[in-house]
């Protein structure tokens, strides 16, 4: 099969449709969403109806996504994104409540290991250097694990029996092969809010039978989303990041 990856969505809808539009004419069979649906953008709705529809979505719950549920202490995030779930809470409908609800912390299939964070913490751990890779290690038995949270593409591969680890940001294009004995984790970047410094929306296709993954970036309209942003009184600096993918 061949599968639309992506995560942190964040209620940015100009950025989803352009992914998920890239995905079907890809001719992609399933969808795979690491979390983080919610929080930061102005769309949180939409952005649930828009992935809710998808036949065969993986899809799990991200940190924002359980604080939008009221389940996770949301005192050490930073005023911007406390807003953000303040807003949602107050916006979104019981049904995409619900949906919201029923997604699990982790999937485990027999072609691919999905969380949020990290295998050994699903929702809070940024899973972003190799001896965190290393300690996550008997944590998953499957590989490729895809992850979200950093809003980082980047890649661990780690040959079995334990040689050495490669570890690298993906860019546009950048192909990964996680042949069978390969332990690899790797993470498709942010839809919603990039923060490698490339506005772009950050996704990729996995094709489980070649094993192989390639990073795409796709242009959206940012400008639009940032009016959305502002019209819903959000902070202005989660308009602005944006632009610069940070
Ligand atoms: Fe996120
Ligand atoms: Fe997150």
């Amino acid at each position: 099969m061949r599968w639309g990856v992506f995560s942190d969505v964040h209620s940015n809808c100009e950025a989803l449709a352009v992914v998920l539009e890239h995905f079907q004419q890809e001719k992609v069979d399933g969808y795979i969403c690491c979390g983080d649906v919610t929080g930061y953008g102005a769309e949180p709705d939409k952005a649930i109806e828009m992935l809710s529809v998808l036949p065969n979505l993986c899809c799990v719950r991200g940190n924002h996504d359980l604080a939008v549920l009221g389940r996770m202490d949301i005192s050490w995030f930073n005023d911007m994104a406390a807003a953000a779930v303040g807003y949602a809470q107050t916006t979104i409908k019981p049904q995409n409540l619900r949906w919201l609800q029923d997604l699990p912390p982790r999937v485990d299939k027999e072609a691919f290991t999905m969380v949020h964070g990290s295998p050994r913490n699903a929702a809070e751990e940024y899973l972003v250097t190799v001896q965190q890779f290393h300690d996550n290690y008997p944590h998953f038995r499957i590989s490729p694990c895809f992850i979200g949270h950093s809003h980082l593409p980047l890649c661990f591969l780690m040959k079995e029996p334990v040689s050495y680890v490669e570890f690298g940001t993906l860019k546009e294009g950048s192909n990964i092969r996680s042949p069978r004995g390969m332990r690899s984790v790797i993470n498709p970047g942010s839809v919603g809010q990039p923060r490698d410094h490339d506005h772009r929306a950050s996704c990729g296709i996995y094709d489980d039978e070649a094993r192989a993954f390639q990073l795409r970036r796709i242009e959206y309209d940012v400008a639009e989303a940032q009016r959305k942003i502002l019209d819903a009184g959000l902070p202005e600096f989660l308009a602005l990041r944006l632009a610069y993918g940070q």
